[in-house]
């Protein structure tokens, strides 16, 4: 009988990306399918400072079922339906592959092993999920050596977080509601490469690494429910705001991407807010950056800056290059200073990337 080591064990490391939406996804339509209430727009972040690295494995060695420990500690995947439905979808596809070449080791039958870690905040509103499930997903598919490509794989990655599917791209990315009640047709899209604007830049103030009360999963439901500002940022508000930053990315029109940058996070901080019980999810921390931001362009004269906050107190601030030592200096400067201020880490400015890239 052969030993447990002498049983081959299959591997593949991927690194992911996040991205932080301009035009943000809150609300499912479908919870188990995670189909969203609205399309949405981010920017892919350099993985220079935030990203996540996974490793994934299988061999017929590993005990009967799969694992994934995440940033050290092992997860209760069998209880994520999230996580298994990726998981099984990956393993559909590798077993027709199997079925078509009888010569390929049958690794949709090996139990998978997930190392993953963030060099980031987990679960603070820096995207984390996005990351994540876009790494888990590239590793296993890479793992499988799958042939299907990013957009196809988005559609599977959308099911472990709506977010995920937008950081299988890199540059500008939307991610269209869909129609069909399957959703199959809800997936990400590249809108521009990173390389249409490469002045672009993001600065990441961690105001809270802490992990936050109310998770986007359980804050949209909330709000969905609840909130009656939703409805109009569903049915009117976020369609005019897509088109509007699809054009402002595509003539590079910074203060038109500011804007509305700026005016659809506080809608959906709003939207929070207007929730029964209300969600908070921005402190005192990033009003003040929020703040600054406005003095900034109001003492230029020009909108160069532009802030927006995920499900947390996060601050990302988008500018262009050539505004680096206004924007960066002035905040790091100021907001740095500031008694009870934000003294957490922060990342340098980021370029967007191209796209996630295999180890
Ligand atoms: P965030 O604002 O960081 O995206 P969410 O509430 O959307 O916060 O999601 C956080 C959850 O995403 C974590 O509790 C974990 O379940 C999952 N997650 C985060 N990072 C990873 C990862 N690297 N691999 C797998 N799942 C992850
Ligand atoms: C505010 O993608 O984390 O960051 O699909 O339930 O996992 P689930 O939610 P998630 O929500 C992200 C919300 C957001 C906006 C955005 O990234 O578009
Ligand atoms: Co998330």
């Amino acid at each position: 009988m052969a030993t447990p080591s002498s049983q081959p064990v299959f591997r593949a490391t991927t690194t992911a990306p996040v991205n932080i939406a301009v035009i943000k996804y809150w609300g499912k339509r479908d919870t188990t399918l995670n189909l969203p209430t609205n399309s949405s727009l981010s920017v892919t972040l350099s993985q220079k400072s935030l990203r996540t690295l996974t490793t994934a494995s299988c061999s017929p060695s590993y005990p009967t079922e799969d694992t994934l420990n995440l940033n050290g500690r092992p997860q209760e995947i069998q209880s994520s339906k999230r996580t298994l439905a990726c998981i099984s979808s990956l393993r559909t596809l590798r077993k027709s592959l199997e079925d078509a070449d009888s010569s390929l080791p049958k690794l949709s039958s090996y139990p998978l092993r997930i190392v993953s870690e963030n060099n980031f905040p987990t679960a603070a509103g820096l995207a984390s999920s996005a990351a994540g499930f876009a790494a888990l997903v590239r590793a296993v598919a890479d793992l499988y050596q799958l042939p299907q490509s990013p957009r196809e794989l988005s559609r599977i990655a959308r099911q472990g977080s709506g977010s995920a599917c937008r950081s299988l791209m890199g540059g500008y990315v939307a991610w269209r509601t869909g129609e069909l009640a399957d959703g199959t047709d809800s997936l990400a899209e590249e809108v521009a490469p990173a390389s249409h604007w490469p002045e672009m830049r993001a600065i990441v103030l961690v105001v809270s690494a802490e992990k936050k009360d109310v998770s986007s999963t359980e804050g949209m439901q909330t709000t969905v429910a609840t909130s009656e500002l939703f409805a109009q940022r569903v049915s009117s508000v976020v369609p005019e705001r897509m088109t509007a930053i699809e054009e402002a990315i595509r003539d590079k029109d910074f203060p038109k991407f500011a804007e509305i940058t700026m005016r659809d996070s506080n809608t959906f901080h709003a939207t929070c807010l207007d929730s029964w019980p209300p969600i908070f999810y921005m402190n005192d921390v990033s009003r003040a950056a929020v703040r600054l931001v406005h003095d900034i362009n109001n003492a230029v004269g020009r909108t160069v800056a532009a802030y927006t906050y995920d499900a947390g107190p996060n601050s990302v601030i988008y500018y262009e290059e050539k505004d680096t030592e206004l924007v960066a200096g002035t905040i790091k400067s100021i907001l740095g200073a500031t008694a009870g201020g934000w003294d957490g880490p922060f990342y340098e400015p980021l370029a967007n990337v191209t796209s996630s890239v295999s180890l």
